[in-house]
C-alpha cells in the first residue's frame, strides 16, 4: 500500500468537520468554492507577464478571447464560483459599489455572505510582486429572501471564517474558522492546496516594521515617535528593527505573521481614515492575527469591535505581534494625552 503524508485542503476541511456532527458542510463547501476560484486566478496571475504577448486590457488575445484586467477577472471569477455553488447568499466586493445578492435557485436558503477583496495589491501585478485575495465569511443576520446591507455591515467579532490567498513565489491559502490558523501551499503538479503550515502562531515579539515611510510628514507625532523607536539602537531589545514594506498588504502581512512584526497603515493628514477597507482588508486580517496570537487595532480600538456603517469604509490599521502593536498604541496614547493637555 502507498502511504502519503500530504493532506489536501479538502481532506483537512472534511476532517475538521468530523468533530461537529451537526455541521451541514455549507461552510466547508464555501471554503472549497473560494479555493477553487483561487486556483483559476492563480493560473491567470502566473500568466501576467505574458500580457504583452497575449494582448492588453480591452484587446483580444490569440485565442480570440477578450483580455480582462486581472482584478476584474478575479472579481468575476470569485463571484461566479460563489454564485454557481449556492453556498453563499451574496457578496460584497472591493470591486463593486454595492453588494450583490444571489437570487438564483441554488442560493435559496444559503446562510452565509462573503466580503472579498479579489485581488489586493493589484498595482504590483506588472512588476511581478506578490499579490493576494482576502476573504471574510459571515452568517446572515437578515431572514428576508434576499440578503440585505445589514448582513454585510457586521463587526469583525461576528466573523465565521476569514483568510487570504497569496500569489507569490509559491501560492498559499491561509485561513481560520476561529480556532486555529492553517496554511496550505498549492502544489501545481497536482493542482491541490496541501497543508504546509499547521496552527500558525505569530511571534509574541516582532522585529520588523512595515509602513510606507514616504508619508512621514503626514503621520501624526505618535506614529513618527514609534518609527523613531523602531530605528533606535538598543542591543538588549534587538533594535533597530528591520524595515520591510512591499506595498501589498497580503505579502507584508504574511511575512510578518510568520516572522513577527507590525504592519501599519495609519491615519494620514490628508487621509484621516487611512487607505485600507474595514470589510475587505482590516477585519479578515484582524480575525486571522488574533487567532495566531497577535493583535489588530485602529490605534485606539480593537479592529474587530468596530461597527461598520458603510460597505467601503476605511480604517487605520496596526496589526501584528503583540509587543509591537502594544508599543505603537503607547505612543499614540501619549500623543492623545499631550493633545488633551494643550
Ligand atoms: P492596490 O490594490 O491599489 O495596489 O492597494 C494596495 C493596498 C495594500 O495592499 C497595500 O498595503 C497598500 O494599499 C499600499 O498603499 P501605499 O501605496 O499608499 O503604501
Amino acid at each position: 500500500m502507498i502511504s502519503r503524508k500530504v493532506m489536501t485542503l479538502n481532506e483537512f476541511i472534511l476532517q475538521s468537520q468530523k468533530g461537529f456532527p451537526f455541521a451541514t458542510g455549507e461552510l466547508s463547501n464555501l471554503l472549497y468554492d473560494i479555493s477553487f476560484a483561487a486556483k483559476i486566478v492563480n493560473r491567470e496571475v502566473n500568466k501576467a507577464g505574458l500580457v504583452d504577448i497575449l494582448g492588453t486590457t480591452g484587446n483580444v488575445n490569440v485565442q480570440g478571447e477578450e483580455v480582462k484586467k486581472l482584478d476584474v477577472f478575479a472579481h468575476e471569477q470569485f463571484l461566479s464560483s460563489l454564485r454557481i455553488s449556492g453556498h453563499c447568499k451574496g457578496v460584497a466586493s472591493e470591486e463593486c459599489d454595492d453588494f450583490i445578492d444571489f437570487d438564483n435557485k441554488h442560493a435559496e436558503g444559503a446562510k452565509y455572505v462573503v466580503c472579498i477583496d479579489p485581488l489586493d495589491g493589484s498595482s504590483n501585478i506588472d512588476v511581478n510582486v506578490s499579490i493576494g485575495t482576502i476573504f471574510a465569511i459571515y452568517r446572515r443576520v437578515s431572514t428576508t429572501p434576499h440578503c440585505t446591507l445589514e448582513d454585510f455591515l457586521q463587526p469583525g467579532n461576528q466573523l465565521v471564517a476569514s483568510g487570504y490567498v497569496i500569489y507569490g513565489s509559491s501560492t498559499m491559502l491561509v485561513y481560520t474558522t476561529g480556532t486555529r490558523v492553517n496554511g496550505f501551499t498549492l502544489d501545481p503538479s497536482i493542482g491541490e492546496f496541501c497543508l504546509s503550515h499547521e496552527n500558525i502562531k505569530t511571534p509574541e515579539k516582532g522585529k520588523i516594521y512595515s509602513i510606507n515611510e514616504s508619508y512621514q510628514q503626514r503621520f501624526s507625532p505618535g506614529v513618527n515617535e514609534f518609527i523613531r523607536h523602531c530605528k533606535e539602537e538598543d542591543k538588549a531589545e534587538g533594535r533597530p528593527y528591520s524595515s520591510r514594506y512591499i506595498g501589498s498588504l497580503v505579502a507584508d502581512f504574511h511575512r510578518n505573521l510568520i516572522k513577527g512584526g507590525i504592519y501599519i497603515y495609519p491615519s494620514l493628514s490628508n487621509r484621516p481614515k487611512g487607505k485600507l477597507r474595514l470589510l475587505y482588508e482590516c477585519n479578515p486580517m484582524a480575525f486571522l492575527i488574533e487567532q495566531a496570537g497577535g493583535r489588530a487595532t485602529n490605534g485606539h480600538q480593537r479592529i474587530l469591535d468596530i461597527q461598520p456603517t458603510k460597505l467601503h469604509q476605511r480604517s487605520p490599521l496596526y496589526i501584528g505581534s503583540n509587543d509591537m502593536v502594544n508599543k505603537a498604541e503607547d505612543f499614540i496614547r501619549a500623543e492623545s494625552q499631550l493633545l488633551a493637555e494643550v
